[in-house]
């Protein structure tokens, strides 16, 4: 595995995309950085990472989706993926909050950022940006966040842990190539956050709502059941989870 470790960097994923412009980099080729001062997230939010403490890394999949609508499958893996990883090494299982936050008891553990490259014609390139809590100890009560370290009550090794991660990735990126789309969608639908439950929920304008998870569609938009019985799908720029 080709492993490009920087001592700091503004975002791995803005790393990765530019050096790609220079480059013919191998499938799963990784940045990692312990100090990623401008992280991005998702809905345009910054992601902040204490220095030294967590893990800030991206993946590059490379002519991997061919369809747009298999854009978000490749969320979903990834997000399965560091779940995976997560339990194959301590045994800890932790959620998925749509669209693929990676969450453990309310609180957020990890995010995940992907940014597609489309050609004129032919298959997409993705770069899988993925953000982890692994060592920090403290973090303000403005966030509702833990980490790996808080959850297991040890220090963990970031690198191997990482080295999981990208295994695991490539584990399930073959397993949709091979046809497991469906296997892969259920195995999402089981572990999502607040499925099947009561939820409140809010809308960009301010307003909120309760209403239940029922599902995902192939595009990614959430499916909620309102209270007169409705359904109703939406992107993940028209409505945030509140609890
Ligand atoms: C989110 O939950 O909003 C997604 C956060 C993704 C953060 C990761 S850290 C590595 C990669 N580089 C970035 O700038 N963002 C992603």
């Amino acid at each position: 595995m080709n492993v490009i470790k920087l001592d700091a960097t503004a975002s791995t994923n803005t790393y990765l995309k530019d050096l790609l412009t220079s480059y013919d980099l191998d499938n799963f080729t990784v940045v990692s950085t312990e100090n990623q001062f401008a992280g991005r997230g998702q809905r345009g939010e910054v992601w902040s990472s204490e220095v030294g403490s967590n893990l800030t890394f991206s993946v590059l999949v490379r002519d991997f989706l061919f369809e747009v609508e298999d854009v978000f499958c490749l969320n979903i893996i990834a997000a399965l993926a560091v779940r995976s990883a997560v339990k194959k090494i301590f045994t800890l299982e932790l959620d998925v909050k749509w669209p693929n936050d990676i969450l453990s008891v309310n609180r957020k553990v990890g995010g995940i950022l992907i940014e597609n490259i489309f050609k004129a014609e032919g298959a997409i390139t993705s770069i899988v940006g993925i953000g982890l809590n692994v060592n920090q100890v403290q973090f303000t009560d403005l966030i509702k966040a833990t980490s790996l370290a808080l959850l297991l009550g040890s220090q963990i090794d970031k690198d191997a842990l990482m080295l999981k991660v990208v295994e695991e990735l490539e584990m399930y990126c073959q397993r949709l190539q091979k046809g497991e789309k469906e296997n892969l969608w259920q195995e999402y639908l089981d572990v999502l956050y607040r499925k099947g439950v009561p939820s409140a929920f809010e809308l960009p304008t301010g307003k909120r709502f309760m209403g239940i998870i029922i599902g995902v569609s192939m595009y990614g938009f959430l499916q909620v059941k309102l209270e007169d019985d409705s359904v109703e799908e939406f992107g993940v720029k028209e409505i945030k989870l509140l609890y």
